[in-house]
């Protein structure tokens, strides 16, 4: 994360704790145990999240980051639900008292008391939001494995192909030890034909341990017969794309791999990664439209253009499901959250990754691991 925009974050989220702190009961703001409470859970939980994303992954020890991660979540995630539920009553009690200005009735004893006592809501929407980190703190940890048919229109040599989609690992901050034994049984239980890593394998928090990890998994897994490839996401840095040729994995971004007889394989970088101009990459590339066209790129996006230049079936990530926190990242950009979808003649699917992005919290979509069974024309 870049200077000015930790800056910006930080300051915002100094905004969203006084906003909250000025919507807790008077008599809850003037009692001195409270107040302590209060000003340790912030103080620790600031802490964590500047180390999570600063020097986090300098941090040889694994149970300071994972302690640090779990303060983290237990303090970002319940903080953000809070301030979000804060907001919408705050709407909702203006929009509320502007109709009985305008209609000349009056607000109601009980409305009044909830509203001025605030009691209600303080005790609402903290067990809430607790309560929703709490299930999405567990739920993250239950990786499943999602399966798709898909019958693609184009004809092929081949009848059928297996493959093994895999995306949003985030080896690092949010990624505890026994999730990579997970991901090999998984990945060895699709016995797919080609393994596709479909971004963000790694982020910012990853370190060294990490990084053995998931060469570990790569490593340990049954090959699939005709390889296993990898296109960049947002939160890969540029040595990810080495670290994947050293553990035996081809680099997709920008180029198009033909496996079985005919059916092509095309990796679209991420932005991040260099120009993510569809028209220009399938010109560069040039597949056969008369053959099966698949193309692996990390953000749901572009999907009616690569139904337009032929694909048959496109795959992505990035979204990390239908999650909570995704109404507040830039996830809303995308074509779509999660599953498979058609577009024209295409399949697009998208998966809610292994993990997510820093904090231990998923919720309520799922973690997993994607099997997609292809099958042609012939
Ligand atoms: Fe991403």
């Amino acid at each position: 994360m870049n200077t000015l925009a930790f800056a910006l974050a930080a300051f915002g989220y100094l905004f969203i704790t006084w906003f909250v702190y000025r919507n807790y009961p008077r008599a809850w703001r003037e009692n001195r145990t409270f107040r302590k409470v209060l000003f340790l859970w912030h103080i620790v939980g600031l802490l964590s999240v500047t180390a999570i994303f600063t020097w986090f992954r300098y941090i040889p020890y694994d149970n300071i980051r994972y302690e640090l991660c779990r303060l983290g979540t237990f303090y970002y995630i319940p903080l953000t639900l809070m301030a979000l539920l804060y907001l919408i009553l705050l709407i909702y009690s203006q929009a509320y008292q502007f109709i009985l200005r305008h209609t000349g009735r009056e607000i109601s004893d009980r409305a009044r008391a909830y509203y001025v006592d605030k009691k209600f809501f303080a005790v609402l929407f903290t067990s809430i939001s607790f309560g929703m980190c709490v299930l999405g703190y567990f739920n993250i940890d239950f990786l499943h494995l999602q399966t798709y048919e898909v019958r693609a229109a184009a004809k092929s040599a081949e009848r059928e192909l297996t493959i093994c989609l895999v995306a949003d690992v985030h080896a690092g901050a949010g990624t505890w030890e026994y999730l990579y034994d997970e991901m090999q049984e998984m990945i060895d239980a699709c016995e797919a034909d080609v393994l596709l890593l479909d971004g963000d394998i790694f982020d910012e928090t990853t370190n060294a341990k990490d990084v053995k990890d998931v060469r570990r998994v790569l490593e340990t897994i049954k090959k699939p017969r005709y390889g296993m490839f990898y296109v960049s996401g947002n939160h890969d840095g540029a040595w990810v794309a080495e670290e994947m040729r050293r553990a035996g994995v081809t680099v997709l971004d920008g180029k198009m791999v033909t496996v079985g007889r005919d059916i092509q394989i095309i990796g679209v970088p991420d932005e991040h990664h260099g120009a993510s101009d569809i028209e220009q990459l399938f010109s560069q590339v040039r597949p056969d439209p008369d053959k099966p066209i698949i193309t692996a790129i990390h953000r749901p996006s572009h999907y009616s253009a690569l139904s337009v230049l032929g694909s048959d079936l496109a795959v992505s990530g990035h979204t990390h499901g239908f999650n909570v926190f995704s109404f507040l990242g830039a996830n809303i950009l995308g074509d779509m959250y999660c599953g498979a979808e058609e577009y024209g003649d295409m399949t697009a699917i998208t998966t809610s990754g292994v993990s997510a992005w820093g904090f231990h919290y998923k919720w309520p979509a799922r973690s997993e691991i994607v099997k997609i069974h292809l099958t042609f024309g012939q």
